[in-house]
């Protein structure tokens, strides 16, 4: 029999522990969730815990500093209980999951449907049908006066699955002979519903690697009626793709997994539903937009060649599925829609944001990028798209940064140095206590150490300036934007060389995709930005890093979350799906992580903002005038 042991939390709660197993894994099994970007392998450091008393052993300190392991501190996925342990966990070390994270409501939706001349033709059609009921003289079967009725409306072709069948008899005497009947774009006959109160609703759902986000929408106008978003609760498992990808091939993973994000759905479209008085059988359609693992696992589909070579997802094109096999809790006979993928690294996700941007109806070059914890690129016009994941990995979203952490309360989202001083000065997510840094405040915060002659070209500190900030750490120099006497927010030349590779990884993209299609960064005249990163990303210090190239501020356009409104329009409208179809069919897709032309372009873009300075002309009359 395993040995127990228990762990004690200060709020007094008392947990379980199985000797053998380590304090994340003890935790997790609990419902206490800890941030385990690496996925518990010992490398990112964010799983600390502080240990108050008890034995037990651990297998790695990590990069954890000196005065952390003489404060208690330890990583809770390298730790064994030996006996009785009492813990406090810090809040910068707590992950939040099942919160509401955003509300924000995309008002100009139904503007941009219109200005794509959409027209509301949702997954459901129906059609009214007044039925006439059996007598003595007129006794054929249920289904065949149906049939009669639908064929006399000029609707021809029509199949009745073996579950629309079964409930037939009762729904038509329960509707009183006046019917709505609903069926598929390919005629199949979904169900039947009394034509008193006909309430119509549909769910836009965006499946990201971090969040998920449900719009509630009224089918009959197209109107956004709720909002609802979460952290994807798979977090658990790792930040990015890979590690869920390793952790579905684990035993009982990838069901975990599917299950996981399909809670999250149902779990964000409970309260939404009790607040506008709805019954689930009101939703009668659903989209799903995500990257190509997020669709996969959502699917339940085995994602493990995703990332091996050839790197061949299971498909890319998704057939309809109904609501009840995919267990989400909507009207069961729903209809439900995945937003084609291109490749294993360029999914639905990038096809809605694409949609969404209109750029493949214009003229004009465009580049569009989402900046998430990938990183896709998009270039082309109307005739033609070429894509390409560029690899920059989650660095923006806090992953491998020592005090790296999403856009929520306590991150540094804005810096600004005095150039004399060298103090920073700090805007941090709900004006509390820093706990951490996000990629916004990354971006700044290095542009800020650049301009200031703290870090140079190389992303290197310059030792022996007149202030204390710049110290040596565990990990090698790095420069102290708080400090409250207990915790230091830093940003290490470590994090630094993380944060210039990712931002060279991104640049590297857009060269090297411009090059193959024989264009330079000037023919670019819009470039489209979506991700949540999307929405806080200051331009102007994204060029001075080298990570945007460097053209006039007016042909950027940031678009915040794309995909969710790729979902909305592909809900809405039978043209907006085929658009979308066709968007998938036309990208061209490149691996540039095969290239060793990328490899130079990456390279040369390793420096701030990049080893070609006449590529960024503003940033090096800035930097002359300093
Ligand atoms: S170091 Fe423990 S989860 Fe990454």
């Amino acid at each position: 029999m395993s040995e127990k042991m228990f762990i004690r939390l200060p709020t007094g709660e008392t947990l379980e522990a199985v000797k053998g197993e380590n304090l994340l894994h003890a935790l997790k099994r609990h419902g206490v969730y800890l941030v385990a970007s690496c996925g518990g392998k010992g490398l990112c450091g964010k799983c600390r815990v502080n240990i108050i008393s008890g034995k037990y052993s651990i297998k790695s300190k990590g990069k954890l500093e000196p005065d952390e392991i003489s404060s208690g501190i330890v990583l809770a996925c390298q730790t064994y209980p030996e006996e009785e342990l009492i813990i406090d966990i810090p809040k910068e070390s707590k992950l939040v999951i099942g919160d509401i994270i955003e509300i924000s409501r995309a008002k100009y939706f139904s503007d941009l449907f219109r200005s794509l001349n959409g027209k509301i033709s949702p997954l459901l059609r129906w059609v009214t049908l007044e039925i006439t009921p059996p007598t003595l003289n007129n006794n054929i079967g249920d289904l065949e006066r149906l049939k009669k009725a639908i064929e006399e409306k000029g609707i021809k072709g029509m199949s009745f699955p073996h579950e629309f069948i079964t409930t037939l008899a009762d729904s038509l005497r329960d509707a009183e002979w006046k019917v709505n009947f609903a069926y598929t774009d390919d005629h199949k006959a979904i169900f039947i519903s009394s034509i008193k109160d006909k309430k119509s609703y549909g769910v836009a759902v965006d499946i990201g690697t971090t969040t998920v986000v449900v719009y509630l929408v009224d089918m009959k106008d197209g109107s956004l009626v709720d909002v609802g978003s979460t952290y994807n609760s798979q977090i658990r498992y790792g930040d990015d793709v890979i590690t869920r990808i390793i952790y579905a091939t684990e035993s009982g993973g990838l069901d975990d997994l599917r299950d996981k994000v399909v809670n999250d759905i149902n779990n964000l479209l409970r309260p939404i539903i009790e607040r506008h008085s709805i019954e689930p059988e009101d939703i009668e359609s659903a989209v799903i937009s995500g990257n190509t693992t997020m669709s996969h696992l959502f699917w339940g589909l085995n994602p493990a060649y995703i990332r091996e070579e050839p790197y061949t997802p299971a498909l890319n094109t998704f057939p309809l599925w109904d609501a009840e096999t995919a267990k989400l809790d909507i009207n069961l006979r729903s209809p439900l829609y995945t937003l084609p993928c291109v490749s294993s690294y360029v999914g639905g996700d990038i096809v809605a944001g694409l949609l969404a941007s209109k750029m493949h109806r214009n003229d004009e070059i465009s580049l569009f990028m989402d900046i998430g914890t990938n990183g896709e690129i998009v270039i082309g016009n109307k005739e033609w798209l070429i894509t390409s994941a560029c690899s920059a990995g989650p660095c923006f979203e806090g992953s491998g940064i020592r005090h790296g952490m999403r856009a929520t309360n306590g991150a540094i989202e804005a810096v600004k140095i005095d150039q004399r001083t060298l103090e920073p000065v700090l805007s941090v997510i709900g004006n509390s206590k820093p706990i951490g840094i996000c990629g916004s405040g990354m971006i700044d915060a290095i542009t800020e150490l650049f301009l200031s002659g703290v870090i140079d070209q190389k992303g290197k500190f310059l030792m022996g300036l007149d202030t204390e900030r710049v110290r040596g750490g565990i990990e090698g120099p790095e420069f102290v934007f708080s400090s409250d006497g207990q915790r230091d927010i830093v940003l290490t030349e470590v994090d630094i060389e993380n944060i210039i590779r990712a931002k060279a990884a991104i640049y590297a993209g857009i060269s090297l995709l411009l090059k193959k299609v024989g264009f330079t960064h000037s023919d670019v005249e819009r470039i489209y930005i979506a991700g949540g990163f999307g929405n806080y990303l200051n331009i102007d210090k994204a060029v001075i890093i080298g990570m945007l190239p460097d053209l006039p501020k007016e042909r950027f356009i940031l678009l915040g979350n794309a995909s969710i409104v790729g979902a909305y329009l592909c809900l809405m409208s039978e043209n907006m799906r085929k658009e979308a179809e066709e968007i998938a069919q036309k990208m061209t897709n490149i691996e540039l992580s095969v290239s060793r032309r990328f490899m130079d372009e990456y390279l040369s873009a390793l420096f701030l903002p990049h080893t070609d300075i006449g590529l960024f002309p503003t940033v090096g009359k800035l930097l002359r005038n300093k």
